[in-house]
């Protein structure tokens, strides 16, 4: 079998389209314009670039980006009376601090201090109590990004397929793992102590791999016709040259020959986390301002 490839970078596109449609008739029906804050602490260079991303994507969509950047040196306090303003704005719908923040900054902290009903990273625990309780909440961007990358190809309807998201970190395999569950999958999370890990993965029908070690799920571990998503972004040394390459968690080139839906990276993954970035802060919006959730 060779896979077909799930492009993330289209789905992406047409999802910011859509977003952008939905706030422009906001601002028409309602004069509001949703707005998304975020919080650079520190001269990160891939930071840097994510969050210039995330200011350009959100102003194509139609939406106000403030853009707040500290330095290295500023202090915990600091953050968190920048944090504290932004709740209190109420041009800001959205609230996203970069992480990893600087050591010295305890990043728990942080985000607990961010409002639930800004927080459109879903990282306060409101939100991943509400999502493991199946109350509405704020969903993280990366886990939702890839359920509707799973739902586009298997259709809504996942009931009893047997998932397998291999990492637990609170931003991805937690969280996707609650959404497999609320879908009436039967969800397993493997991590690093998990015995006989590709015998584990080979049971699923959906493979959601978090765990950032580069290449790891070889074509071997994949179910025949699986749908395959890749998480992973991890720099290796590229063969012949002193440069790097961007590769995923997961084997592509064995996986995509046994797998029946795969995801590439870059182009896979990736882009659908701005995008539902984008969706969370206009869903925000709407919540705020008392009006239904947009479907999008
Ligand atoms: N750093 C890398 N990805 C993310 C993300 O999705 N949200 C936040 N806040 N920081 C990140």
């Amino acid at each position: 079998m060779t896979a077909q490839v799930i492009d993330g970078k289209a789905f992406a596109a047409g999802l910011r389209a859509r977003v952008a449609e939905k706030v422009a008739q906001l601002k028409v029906d309602h004069g509001l314009t949703p707005g998304l804050a975020v919080v650079l602490v520190g001269e990160d260079p891939a930071s840097e670039v994510y969050v210039r991303n995330k200011g350009e994507q959100t102003r194509a969509a139609g939406m106000n980006s403030f853009e707040y950047k500290m330095p290295a040196t500023a202090t915990e306090a600091e953050l968190l009376e920048r944090v504290a303003a932004l709740n209190a704005d109420p041009a800001v719908h959205g609230i996203l601090v970069q992480l990893p923040l600087p050591r010295h900054m305890d990043s728990a902290k942080v985000i607990d201090l961010i409002d639930p009903a800004k927080d459109v990273d879903g990282f306060h625990v409101v939100n991943a109590g509400k999502l493991a309780v199946g109350a509405k909440g704020m969903v993280p961007c990366t886990p939702l990004g890839c359920l509707m990358l799973i739902k586009d190809r298997l259709g809504p309807n996942l009931a009893g397929l047997d998932a397998v998201v291999i990492g637990r970190s609170n931003i991805v395999g937690k969280p996707m793992a609650q959404l497999l569950l609320r879908e009436s999958c039967t969800v397993t999370i493997a991590h690093s102590k998990t015995r006989d890990l590709p015998g584990v993965v080979r049971r699923a029908d959906i493979v959601v791999a978090a765990v950032g070690v580069p290449l790891m799920v070889k074509g071997d571990w994949v179910k025949p016709g699986a749908l395959v998503i890749d998480v992973g972004m991890n720099r290796i040394p590229k063969e012949g040259s002193n440069g790097t390459r961007l590769v995923g968690d997961v084997d592509y080139q064995t996986a995509a020959e046994v797998a029946g839906h795969i995801t590439p990276v870059p182009g896979g993954v990736g882009p659908m986390t701005i995008a539902c970035l984008l969706a969370n802060c206009l869903t925000a919006a709407c919540a705020q301002a008392g009006l239904p959730e947009p479907v999008l």
